[in-house]
């Protein structure tokens, strides 16, 4: 049984007799705001006002759905005058308000970012995240600039060297430019470096470095009072392999400095001829500047013909979106290869042809080619993974 106040709320829910002219003029004066806002190309303000005026709209649905599922009474309610009550809680006045109040809000920020008010900061940063050596290019972000934030803020700052942290020492080393990424910026202060990766240890294994020992404890869990006694584990990975772990240093040990190098000279050498190869062939552009992670793509061709064509000549590349690219990392195994860099180019010139001959075709790289790559795509091959995924653990 609805309490009095829901059943008056319920009595005028949409009813379009109580409406009245004003409301007319309240709309004109929201979309004079948004359209102000617009027209100045101020998209953080307008963004600002959907997103308070969608969280109120999220907040009214479900109050409303409180009062559907209890029959009772909803959290709040708007029974008293209104010119319409979209919602048991919600009446037209309201959405007018919280549709501009985000706008508002935003305008009143002040301008100086660095500006306390009432002792607090004005805007909030929780943490910034920079990669050395990103997957897709394998470029390094502007880390020195990001440090710099994060110092200014005072807020943490970490590093993704999974894929880079054990081969940019050594490259720069070997005296190419690699810009500082490491501790050496004083805002760093957490990294990763994959030993399974260029540290050539087995699959499975990690480091994650802190700049501080105080740092690491909060990545250690315990429940002291278990009654399967006192569990503590050093990181979110229970059981644990110590296989692994001890393949891995003695990964590290073996090639030791000197061997790192080495191979990392090695990797380089055949990174380069393949570089300048890339540089030299007109349909192809190199993204970024790379240094042993090497991508490119096209305006002339598509690049996924060429790696159809790639694969009958027995070479892997890993396939990129938006924009569409191919990618491959260099690694040690490779450097023993004979001439694997001329093999290589000679393929990806008769690779660029193939292409060439294929143009106005559909490439084989992926049967979802022309799907996957756009928004709507992607949501729908997201679909498709996860529904692989409950596939593989359905027993
Ligand atoms: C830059 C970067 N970060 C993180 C990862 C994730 O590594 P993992 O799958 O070993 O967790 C990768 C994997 O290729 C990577 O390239």
């Amino acid at each position: 049984m609805p309490t009095e106040s829901a059943s008056q709320a319920l009595e005028i829910l949409r009813d379009g007799s109580q409406f009245e002219w004003y409301v007319v003029p309240l709309l004109a004066f929201v979309l004079y705001v948004y359209a102000v806002e617009v027209e100045k190309k101020n998209w953080n303000v307008v963004f600002a006002g959907l997103a308070l005026w969608g969280v109120d709209w999220f907040n009214e649905i479900w109050n409303g759905l409180v009062f559907h599922f209890t029959q009772y009474a909803p959290v709040w309610g708007a029974p008293g005058d209104t010119a319409f009550l979209l919602l048991i809680g919600l009446n037209i006045e309201i959405c007018f308000m919280f549709a501009v109040a985000g706008v508002v809000f935003a305008k009143f920020l002040p301008a100086d970012r660095d500006l306390k008010v009432l002792g607090m900061p004005n805007r909030w940063f929780v943490a910034i995240v920079g990669s050395a050596g990103n997957y897709p290019y394998g470029l390094i972000d502007p880390l020195e600039k990001l440090s710099a934030i994060a110092l200014k803020h005072d807020i943490g700052m970490h590093v993704d060297g999974c894929l880079g942290g054990f081969i940019f020492p050594w490259i720069e080393k070997l005296g190419y430019d690699i810009p500082p990424f490491d501790f050496r910026l004083p805002g760093v202060t957490s990294m990763s470096a994959d030993t399974h990766k260029y540290g050539f240890a087995l699959k499975g294994t990690s480091v994650v470095l802190y700049r501080r020992n105080s740092f690491r404890r909060h990545q250690y869990f315990n429940v002291p009072d278990w009654p399967g006694g006192m569990y503590a584990s050093p990181t979110a990975a229970g059981s644990r392999s110590g296989g692994l772990t001890a393949a891995t240093w003695a990964s590290l040990v073996y090639l030791g400095e000197e061997g790192y190098l080495k191979a990392a000279k090695s990797i380089m050498a055949v990174a380069d001829q393949i570089k300048s190869g890339i540089e030299a062939i007109p349909e192809l552009a190199l993204i970024g500047t790379p240094t042993f992670v090497i991508s490119f793509r096209s305006d002339e061709v598509d690049v996924f013909h060429i790696n159809d064509f790639m694969k009958t000549r027995g070479w892997r590349f890993n396939v990129l979106q938006l924009p569409s690219a191919l990618h491959f990392c260099v690694t040690m195994p490779q450097t023993f290869a004979e001439r694997v860099a001329e093999r290589f180019l000679e393929d990806l010139h008769a690779g660029v042809d193939y292409a060439r001959s294929r143009a106005g075709t559909v490439a084989e790289t992926t049967a979802l080619y022309g799907l996957a790559g756009t928004i709507e795509g992607n949501q729908q091959v997201t679909e498709m993974v996860f529904g692989f995924f409950d596939y593989l653990y359905s027993v």
